[in-house]
Order: C-alpha cells, then structure tokens, then sequence
C-alpha cells in the first residue's frame, strides 16, 4: 500500500512540476501593464509602512459576487511589479484592486484624513498626517534601481529621472508632466492633495490608489481571448 502510495503521489507531482520548467512564463503578458511610476511606488511603500493591507486585500476572486462588486477578476500580470505582492488574505474594508478613478481625489483625501466625513459609519482609522508629511524623494531612485535588480523593466532613463518624475507627476504646471506621461503610459498627473506647495505623503498615496486596477485595457484584453478560441 505504502509504495503504491508513492508511486501515485510521484505521478501526480511529476504532472504537476514537469511543464513548469518546459514554460517560458507562467505569467500571461497583459497590453497596458507598465512598472508604477516613482511616485506611485512612493505612495506604495507608504501603504505598506502603515500596514493598510491588514484590513485590505488586493485581489478580486473569480466568483460572481466579486466579480459584480469589484469588476474585472485579478490578472496574475497585475501584480507581476510587485515586490512584495499585496493580495492579502483579510477585507475588515473593501478589495482596492480596482479602487482606481472610483472616486475623486478630494473624497480620498477628505477619507485618508478622517474616514468618518465620508462614510459615517466606518471604522477605518484616519490618515492625517499623510498630508503634513513631506513625501521621502530622497530614495526613489534606488527604490527604482532595487526593483529593477528584481526583474521589473525600469530604464536607465527611468531610474535617472526617478526624483524628478515623482515631484512632476503631482505638479501639472511643471516642466516635467508630459515626460512622466511618455515614460509611463496612462500615468495620471494631477495636484492630487491640492496643495501645491509640497509633495506631500497625500500625493503619493492618493497618485497609487487612484492607478490601482486602472492600466489593463480590458476591452483589448476580451476581444484577445475571444480571438484565441
Ligand atoms: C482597521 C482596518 C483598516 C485599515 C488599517 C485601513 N482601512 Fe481602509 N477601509 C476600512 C473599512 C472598514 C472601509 C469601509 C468603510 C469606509 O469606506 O471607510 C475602508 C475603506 C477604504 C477605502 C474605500 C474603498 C471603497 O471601495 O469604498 C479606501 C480607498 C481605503 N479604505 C484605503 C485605505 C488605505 C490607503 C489604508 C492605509 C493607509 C487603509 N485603508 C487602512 C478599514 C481599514
């Protein structure tokens, strides 16, 4: 009994491990993901440091009720810039996968600061000091450089302009504005805090929440899979 075990159980695992080496990737390619912008990554790593994903997850499931609420399942491919990856396993609040252009940037702030002045019943903590603190630039680059060294296809040119891209994206009127749009298509630039006077820690969360679920053109994305069948 004991060897016809193994034998089964090494069948099995073999079916399953074997084609992985014989596979390029076992990420499908998306058109329309693209590396986060600096300041988004900023904005990302702030979302880490305040351990929003213990309340959030990331990651809409492919059954019919997620699917209704959040839109679009999750693609492997979106969360293939991830370093680490946060699909969470808890939802105290909402999946924010597809939370991008959901709503308005002055709801999200107002939110961040206080969540009770827009969802009086909620029991998420307020964010306040995100919009007195100045957003840490200093490190983007390397930031960049260290994704870069794991796999997600940031250029020279990106990591040289880091700083400069971060401070652009949340300030429509510089010189910079069109480069971040051409470095990174669909990247939204915008005074995302309202307040123009500084890069706050808002800009950066707010620039990330607003990208989240947004860059995969899921038309293009149907008509593809329609065509391979
Ligand atoms: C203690 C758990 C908790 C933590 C920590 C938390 N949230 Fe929430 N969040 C909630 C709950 C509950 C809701 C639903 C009620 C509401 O909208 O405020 C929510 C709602 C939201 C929404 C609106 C989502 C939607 O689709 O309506 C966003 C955006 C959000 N949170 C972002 C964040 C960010 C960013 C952080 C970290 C800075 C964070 N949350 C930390 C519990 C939490």
């Amino acid at each position: 009994m004991l060897v016809v075990t193994l034998i089964v159980v090494s069948i099995g695992g073999l079916v399953e491990i074997v084609p992985l080496y014989y596979l390029d990737s076992t990420v499908e390619k998306v058109r329309g993901m693209r590396p986060y912008t600096p300041l988004e990554l900023v904005g990302r790593n702030i979302y880490i440091r305040e351990g929003c994903y213990n309340c959030h997850s990331q990651m809409v499931r492919s059954l019919r009720d997620e699917v209704d609420r959040y839109g679009h399942y999750s693609l492997a491919a979106e969360s293939m810039y991830d370093h680490p990856f946060q699909w969470g396993s808890k939802r105290t609040g909402p999946d924010l996968a597809r939370v991008g252009g959901r709503y308005s940037d002055d709801w999200h702030r107002e939110h961040l600061i206080r969540p009770k002045n827009v969802v009086p019943e909620s029991i998420m903590p307020g964010y306040p000091f995100l919009q007195e603190r100045p957003a840490e630039l200093d490190a983007v680059e390397a930031d960049l450089r260290a994704n870069a060294a794991l796999g997600v296809p940031y250029t020279e040119e990106m990591i040289a302009n880091a700083r400069a891209d971060a401070a652009a994206q949340a300030d429509p009127e510089s010189d910079g504005a069109e480069a971040v749009m051409a470095r990174y298509p669909k990247a939204q630039v915008r005074d995302f805090d309202g307040n123009p006077d500084m890069v706050s820690e808002m800009d950066a969360m707010i620039a990330y929440l607003q990208m989240l679920g947004t860059l995969v053109d899921f038309d293009a994305f149907r008509a593809e899979g329609e065509a391979l069948r």
